[in-house]
């Protein structure tokens, strides 16, 4: 095995993010929601499917950190919060990576503070054997097992985010 073991490729990261695309679309005709980038994992599949939406609706960001070099540490920081005034409106998460959970989780209870119309989540993968705290995932890409993967936003030590596909990683191979 090499350094990267692709488990989903380019051209099948895009087909589903198109295939998403369209569906969040016919959801939302008309609505015009906010939809929320959790940065910085997920820039690329928010970058790619907002792209392929046929639908008029408004942006932000947010940043929240879990995360100490590979493990979870359970502790959620705030580095960035959204600046939309959502009261009333209809927001869309977008999330690559639905772990522990503890992240969304965290996220969500801090948007329904801010009486939206409605909070669904979009997240590209799924990792249910890991889960602490639930989240209901109202758009999902893929499920994946228990595996540490980078590329397409993932990291692993603030690296490998650019690589086009998501793959696992095996730190024992050669560079
Ligand atoms: P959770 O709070 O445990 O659900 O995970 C939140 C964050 O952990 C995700 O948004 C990712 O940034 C990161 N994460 C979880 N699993 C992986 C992985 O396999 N590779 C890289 N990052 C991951
Ligand atoms: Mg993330």
């Amino acid at each position: 095995m090499g350094k990267f073991d692709v488990l989903l490729s380019e051209e099948q990261i895009s087909r589903r993010v198109e295939e998403l695309a369209k569906e969040i679309s016919a959801d939302y005709k008309g609505i015009e929601p906010v939809i929320v980038c959790m940065l910085k994992g997920s820039v690329y599949f928010f970058s790619d499917i907002t792209k392929k939406m046929d639908l008029s609706f408004s942006i932000d960001f947010a940043r929240l950190s879990s995360y100490k070099s590979g493990t979870t540490s359970g502790n959620i920081e705030s580095i960035c919060k959204i600046t939309t005034d959502i009261e009333n409106k209809h927001v869309l998460i977008i999330e690559d990576i639905i772990d522990s959970g503890k992240t969304l989780n965290y996220f969500l209870k801090e948007i329904e503070k801010q009486n939206p119309a409605s909070v669904k989540l979009c997240a590209l993968l799924d990792k249910p054997s890991r889960r602490v705290l639930p989240v209901n995932i109202d758009y999902l890409g893929f499920t994946i097992e228990d595996k540490f993967i980078v590329g397409y936003g993932l990291d692993f030590n603030e690296k490998y985010r650019e690589l086009p596909y998501i793959a696992e990683l095996n730190l024992d191979a050669e560079d």
